[in-house]
């Protein structure tokens, strides 16, 4: 057997005069990796985001130092520039530095510009993945990413595909790969989302979700579909952050249980019966749940 000591010997050293850049997962602290627990054991500085969670944070020991540089009190964060320059001013004085990002830190977090700057400036660093709200939040809310019933892919979307800057987003493309799309960031442009899928000709009736702070202890699920997506979002306040799901997979939620479990705190609006209903207790069986899974055939899915 593999003891944790023996892990921990694996991994790489951290040495002084370079940075780390660090995913932290989508809050809740059991989903760090080993990498990401090590960086933070051994870091002398941790800069870090405003999505990374209370408990993600409580592991930095109370010897190393914080810096944060997310949004403030409603103020833009800090400029990519000033964080890259203080992580290479931090470095460049000796010390390990952690840059700890919500997520993974290469999906929508902009650590590709900084990896790029840090290696512009011949500055060592590394990169530990983590596990990005799009997979990690998905999970939490019972979920499945993928199946073979409803879908061979998936699609990771941000929702800032739709502000002034953005290169021009084909949404009859996204839609008609009839692949599941999950959104970052589609709070803010959720009206015009909508809006663009539903003239692409993507079906109303399409299953959606929205998920709360996903894996934290005040997780929401809101199930809906895409024609009530926003108004059904507006109702029901969700806090910041919310990943988005849209596609067949979403329905298939219903058939893990998960709609039965208060531990998914579910809220449900709209019409959304789209699983069809039976019960099969001996596929319960044979996939070792304690509780019973319904039946999907193709040709009932949505
Ligand atoms: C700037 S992006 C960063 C994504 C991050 N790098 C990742 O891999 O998850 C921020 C967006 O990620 C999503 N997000 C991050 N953490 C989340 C969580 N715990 N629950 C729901 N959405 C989350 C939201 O869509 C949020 O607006």
């Amino acid at each position: 057997m593999i003891d944790l000591e023996s892990v921990q010997s694996h991994l790489p050293t951290f040495r002084p005069g370079t940075v780390w850049l660090v995913g932290a997962g989508p809050g809740d602290p059991a989903l760090l990796t080993l990498a990401a627990l090590h960086a933070l054991q051994n870091a002398d500085v941790v800069v870090y985001d405003a999505l990374v969670s209370e408990g993600v944070l409580a592991l930095v020991p109370g010897r190393t130092s914080r810096e944060y540089v997310g949004k403030r009190g409603g103020k833009p964060s800090a400029r990519q520039s000033d964080i890259t320059a203080r992580l290479m001013e931090l470095a460049r004085s000796g010390l390990r530095v952690v840059r700890l990002k919500g997520g993974d830190p290469f999906v929508f977090g902009r650590g590709a510009e900084e990896a790029a700057d840090l290696a512009r400036a011949g500055m060592p660093f590394h990169v530990v993945s983590g596990i990005t709200a799009g997979i990690g939040g998905l999970a939490a809310a019972g979920i499945p990413l993928t199946s073979r019933l409803t879908n061979h892919g998936v699609i990771f979307l941000t929702g800032h595909v739709t502000t002034r800057d953005a290169a021009p987003v084909d949404w009859r493309r996204l839609a008609g790969t009839g692949l599941p799309l999950v959104i970052y960031m589609a709070l803010g442009a959720l009206r015009d989302i909508v809006a663009q899928f539903l003239a692409a000709g993507m079906a109303p009736e399409t299953p959606a979700a929205a998920i709360s702070n996903a894996t934290l202890p005040d997780q929401r699920v809101l199930l809906s579909r895409l024609e009530r997506l926003l108004p059904d979002v507006e109702a029901a306040h969700l806090a910041p952050p919310v990943i988005i799901a849209l596609g067949a997979n979403v329905a298939l939620r219903a058939a893990l249980g998960a709609g039965d479990d208060p531990g998914f705190r579910q809220v449900r609006c709209g019409p959304t019966g789209l699983v069809p209903a039976g019960t099969d207790a001996d596929g319960a069986a044979r996939h070792g749940h304690g509780f019973n899974i319904p039946i999907l055939r193709d040709a009932e899915l949505p």
